[in-house]
């Protein structure tokens, strides 16, 4: 067998995933807890793989010090500890294990809203301390109440079921869910932040951090809460401004807090949630909502088997820097996902011939393939969009560009992107890209046929019917009688064969489109030609071939 794969664990994590890697021929499994940032940065130099949990930091120095990690493993969901775009950069797979510990986040979530209701650490204290001290604690129940879920993912679904089981009526905020979800949780979506606090009795946190979630609650927010709410966040440290949520249990707006995260792990000495004058109104737990004997067994079962997966060049899941899952996509989606990376390669192609570069880039999609697709989690664009771009970034920087880097490649040339859906028109399902540049748009219609075929149906605005295939030729030219014949014989006379033709004329403006396959070359002497004796205004040639 050539050389193993070395895989560096961190922390401490189920067995069941390192028993993955033990049983691997292929996998050399090294288990260093409690390494120094320099010990660390030093082994990662020889590891091909690191298996983490939120306790170790996977920043720009430490990923660029991996020079030969190929993944980078998370047993867990939150992966606000490992730089993304770097990773991403450097063709890095980032891979969780998002299920394994929903449960587990969830029941500790029920413990601690309870928990802060019912004073329960507080009257276990007292009673170590040897008091008998009934009346001090008297709570709320949560029955009757009105709960606000932030963020109905996984864990927060979850919660809302539990809640309901408990009496209580449940809304939920959360931008990015559809209608149904919340709709089959039987829980009211509300539009706007600020009014929703203001109608709960408990809030309890379920998003990730973020930038846009990053003190999403913080003393503004907080002020806009029903007095006397209560609090609970088993997310993600940062999301509240604890500083804020500290002063607001101290002034009695909140009657209580409850948190099991915190800004920063582990909490200082002096952190506002540990001062005396509140301690009878706040819990807090040291980040444990993924521990269980349960949960992390199965997370680190789930990274380890993905990250094995990715080492071998077998299909994978639950890679988070990876814009889509090619391998998840049926037959037709994957026909359109090339379809949309050639409308990239030819858009740019015709935006160069303008003279300018793209510094907009506008994909609708219409027709029903389109309509059940997740958009991809880290820049919330769908994949047709994500080839779109990757076919016009590889004009310029060539086939290197991967749908991993595509949209972070655009982000650095200032390209902006948006993406709209639409009810089909004349095709059942079609891709329009629209390009800005700044000496004019360039606009691309394509869809395929019920027999498979690609076609592109619209350029700019000629109406014309071509297959993206091959190398294509493609020209503006005056309308004139003869002229097709003239570029015959210009390329006959160079050799170059044409496979297929396709003219499209604009009504009025004495000027056609042409859309030729050939088979050959067409260098810049013949080019010359070809706008000169051709009577064209700019000829393009793409070669769609690397395209597949
Ligand atoms: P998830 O991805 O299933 O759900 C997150 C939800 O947040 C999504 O529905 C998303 O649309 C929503 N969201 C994103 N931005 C939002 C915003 N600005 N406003 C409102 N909603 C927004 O994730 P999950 O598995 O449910 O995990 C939720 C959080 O819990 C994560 O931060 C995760 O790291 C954390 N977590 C903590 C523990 C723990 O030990 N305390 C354990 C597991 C998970
Ligand atoms: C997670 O995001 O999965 C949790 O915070 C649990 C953990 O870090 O282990």
């Amino acid at each position: 067998m050539s050389e193993k794969w070395k895989v560096l664990v961190t922390e401490k994590v189920g067995e069941a995933g390192l028993d993955i890697f033990r049983a691997a021929q292929d996998v050399e499994l090294e288990v260093a807890l409690e390494l120094t940032e320099e010990e660390l940065i030093e082994k990662l130099a020889g590891v091909d793989a690191i298996l983490t949990r939120s306790g170790t930091t996977m920043d720009a120095a430490k990923i660029e010090a991996g020079k030969k990690l190929k993944v980078i493993g998370r047993a867990g969901v939150g992966v606000d500890n490992i730089d993304l775009p770097v990773a991403s950069r450097r063709g890095i797979i980032v891979i969780n294990a998002p299920s394994g510990n929903t449960l587990a986040a969830t029941e500790l979530t029920m413990a601690n809203m309870l928990a802060v209701v019912r004073k329960v650490p507080q009257a276990c204290t007292s009673l170590h301390e040897g008091k008998w001290d009934r009346g001090k604690f008297t709570g709320r129940q949560l029955s009757g109440k009105t709960l606000l879920v932030i963020g109905l993912g996984r864990i927060g679904g979850e919660v809302a079921k539990r809640a309901r089981a408990f009496g209580m009526e449940v809304i939920a905020y959360d931008p990015y869910i559809p209608q149904k979800r919340a709709d089959s949780l039987n829980v009211e979506l509300m539009s706007d932040l600020e009014g929703a606090v203001s109608l709960a009795d408990m809030v309890t946190i379920h998003t990730p951090l973020t930038e846009e979630t990053k003190n999403m609650i913080d003393a503004a927010m907080l002020r806009a809460f029903k007095h006397g709410a209560y609090l609970v966040n088993c997310a993600r440290g940062g999301i509240v401004d604890e500083a804020a949520v500290a002063e607001a249990v101290r002034e009695e707006r909140l009657y209580g807090f409850a948190t099991d995260v915190f800004s920063e792990e582990p909490l200082s000495a002096d952190h506002p949630f540990l001062a005396e004058d509140i301690a009878d109104r706040i819990v807090i737990t040291p980040h444990i909502g993924a521990n269980t004997i349960e949960a992390q067994s199965e997370v680190a079962r789930i990274a380890a088997w993905n990250m094995l997966m990715v080492l071998r060049g077998e299909p994978y899941n639950h890679a988070v820097n990876l814009p889509f899952m090619e391998q998840s996509l049926n037959g037709d989606q994957r026909m359109y996902l090339n379809l949309a990376r050639k409308l990239g390669l030819l858009a740019a192609r015709l935006a160069q011939v303008r003279g300018s570069a793209a510094h907009k880039c506008h994909v609708t999609l219409r027709g029903a393939l389109f309509d059940d697709e997740e958009k991809c989690v880290a820049n919330k664009l769908r994949p047709y969009t994500i080839a779109v771009l990757k076919g016009m970034l590889e004009v310029s920087i060539g086939t290197s560009v991967t749908y991993m880097i595509a949209p972070l490649l655009a982000k650095d040339r200032h390209i902006s992107i948006d993406e709209s859906y639409g009810e089909p028109r004349t095709y059942k399902n079609t891709i329009e890209v629209e390009l800005e540049t700044a000496k004019g748009p360039v606009s691309l219609l394509a869809t395929i046929t019920e027999e498979g075929r690609q076609r592109i149906v619209r350029v700019n605005d000629y109406w014309v019917d071509f297959v993206p295939g091959g190398k294509l030729l493609i020209f503006q030219n005056h309308d004139r009688p003869g002229v097709i014949g003239k570029i015959g014989s210009i390329l006959g006379a160079a050799k170059v064969n044409i496979a297929s033709f396709a003219l499209g004329r604009k009504d009025g403006s004495g000027l056609a489109l042409g859309a030729l396959e050939i088979d050959g070359d067409i260098d810049d002497n013949l080019n010359q030609e070809l706008v000169k004796n051709g009577d064209m205004l700019w000829v393009a040639t793409v070669d769609f071939t690397k395209a597949g």
